[in-house]
């Protein structure tokens, strides 16, 4: 992965193995903004490419994941604009990426921050996070996902609640309602270095199994249980002609440590 320098965000290595995305337009609570998009993408793309890469950590600043896509980008579009030039679409894309993405959130996650979150793998929260859908506030509806990420997540009645509603919802909220895998104790930066802990475990992994299990959970997203099932043993069953399969089961009854070729 280059050491390019964007001008929304910034890229580092806290470990051969780690990529580390942090958003970063402090003056706008990391509004999210077309350009800040455009390069989020762009990184996420070469963090995937690049082999020594095993999983990627995204997060914001203390104060905010990020407040939302960006409302004074926004206010003076009209229908036509944000129709024909699909506004928003591209956010998707980073779900095509195929290695893990962890969210570290601390402060805000609201609107398209709560929604960005929500398109990453696994999400560890600090205490302070602050997660919410207020767009209703702003005359619409969430754009990024929210709606259906958050319905498939917490179910109809409390999505309703918060996208009508528009009101927040805390850490312990979500970790209740298993929005987030869990609260990492309190302490600056200590959920970006949690995070950080978690993406070297699974970047120590064969990378074709990990990429295997993060294409098969998100499978359970879109298809239903029966197709899903049918999805994950076909899954399961090709990945006995990996080369880490051979090794990973060798190694187990061997009584010693696996050594991945991620082939
Ligand atoms: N877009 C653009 N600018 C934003 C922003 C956003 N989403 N959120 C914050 N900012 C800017 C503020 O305008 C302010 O800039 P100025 O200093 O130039 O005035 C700066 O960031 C600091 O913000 P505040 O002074 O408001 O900070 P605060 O601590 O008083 O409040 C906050 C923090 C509660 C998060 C408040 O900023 C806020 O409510 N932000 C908007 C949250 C929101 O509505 N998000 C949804 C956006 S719509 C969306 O995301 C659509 C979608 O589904 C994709």
């Amino acid at each position: 992965m280059s050491t390019k320098e964007y001008a929304n965000i910034l890229i580092s290595r806290p470990d051969p193995s780690v990529a580390l995305i942090t958003l970063n337009r402090p003056k706008a609570l990391n509004a999210l903004s077309s350009p800040l998009f455009i390069e989020l993408n762009e990184a996420l793309a070469e963090a995937d490419q690049d082999d020594a890469i095993g999983a990627v950590v995204l997060t914001g600043s203390e104060k905010a994941f990020a407040a939302g896509a960006d409302i004074k980008e926004m206010k003076d579009k009209e229908y036509s604009d944000v129709f024909k030039n699909k506004f928003l679409e591209n956010w998707a894309l980073m779900t095509n990426i195929r290695k893990p993405i962890i969210a570290a959130v601390s402060g805000y996650a609201l609107g398209g921050g709560c929604e960005l979150a929500l398109m990453c793998d696994i999400i560890l929260a600090s205490p302070t996070a602050v997660f919410g859908q207020p767009e209703i506030n702003l005359g619409v509806i969430p754009g990024g996902g929210g709606t259906q990420r958050l319905a498939h997540a917490i179910g109809k009645s409390r999505t309703m609640e918060l996208v009508l509603t528009g009101r927040n919802f805390s850490a312990i909220e979500a970790e209740k309602w298993g929005v987030v895998s869990r609260i990492v104790g309190e302490g600056e930066g200590q959920v970006v270095k949690e995070a950080i802990d978690m993406a070297k475990v699974i970047a120590s992994k064969g990378k074709v199994a990990v990429q295997a299990g993060k294409e098969t959970v998100n499978a359970a997203y879109e298809l239903s249980l029966a197709e899903g099932l049918r999805f994950e043993r076909r899954i399961f069953h090709g990945l006995f002609a990996t080369k880490d399969q051979k090794e990973g089961m060798s190694a187990f009854a061997e009584k010693r440590k696996p050594t991945w070729t991620h082939s």
